[in-house]
């Protein structure tokens, strides 16, 4: 029930992906708007995108000893192997993106000497000295892994999608 069997994913496994997809969906969207918000706005949800993005880098470890610890399923063998392998490299890519999107954030905001709280519990140590050369590198890393996130989030629903709904393999049943 909370493990993955070698055809479904347990408890623990969809408790985690929708948490995770949560958060990282309200974040990329929480971020891109932030910029056009009035200051007094950003200043309130910035403490929110923050707290949210490293609660996705703690999720991210978990997951990942997780995965490492018991396995997970696997794609049946209805799909092509060509597309599962596709499917495999697409799952195994979030994994380090999801991990340097949160590092960047707490980089560039180490760097731009700001404070990092976890939801107003703790502060986070901060990672670097100020520095505006490193502020403007992690900042721009922090915008590039987004779009690249955007890119692969939109590739995995539509994949999800095509092979729950056209193809008929019912994948999506799995993490449900
Ligand atoms: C899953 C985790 C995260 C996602 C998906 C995410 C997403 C984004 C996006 C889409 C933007 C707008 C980028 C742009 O303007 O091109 C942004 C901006 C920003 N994020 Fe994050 N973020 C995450 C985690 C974090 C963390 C952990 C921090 C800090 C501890 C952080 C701090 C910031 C800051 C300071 C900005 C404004 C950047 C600037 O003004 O140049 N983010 N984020």
């Amino acid at each position: 029930m909370h493990n993955d069997t070698p055809y479904s994913y347990g408890n623990v496994s969809k408790i985690l992906h929708w948490l995770v997809a949560l958060f990282v969906i309200g974040n990329l969207i929480g971020g891109l708007v932030m910029e056009d918000l009035p200051p007094e706005l950003r200043g309130m949800i910035m403490p929110v995108h923050k707290s949210v993005g490293i609660a996705v880098l703690v999720l991210m470890f978990v997951r990942s000893g997780w995965r490492a610890f018991q396995g997970f399923p696997k794609l049946p063998h209805a799909i092509p192997a060509r597309e599962r392998q596709l499917a495999r490299l697409g799952h195994l890519a979030f994994y380090p993106l999801l991990i340097l999107m949160p590092l960047s954030g707490w980089m560039l905001s180490s760097a731009a000497d700001r404070t990092t709280s976890f939801f107003g519990l703790f502060d986070l140590p901060r990672m670097i000295a100020p520095d505006l050369a490193l502020r403007e590198f992690f900042g721009a890393a922090h915008s590039v892994l987004a779009w690249g996130l955007v890119a692969l989030v939109t590739v995995h629903i539509a994949a999800a999608l095509y092979h729950h709904y056209i193809q008929g393999h019912k994948l999506i049943r799995r993490m449900l």
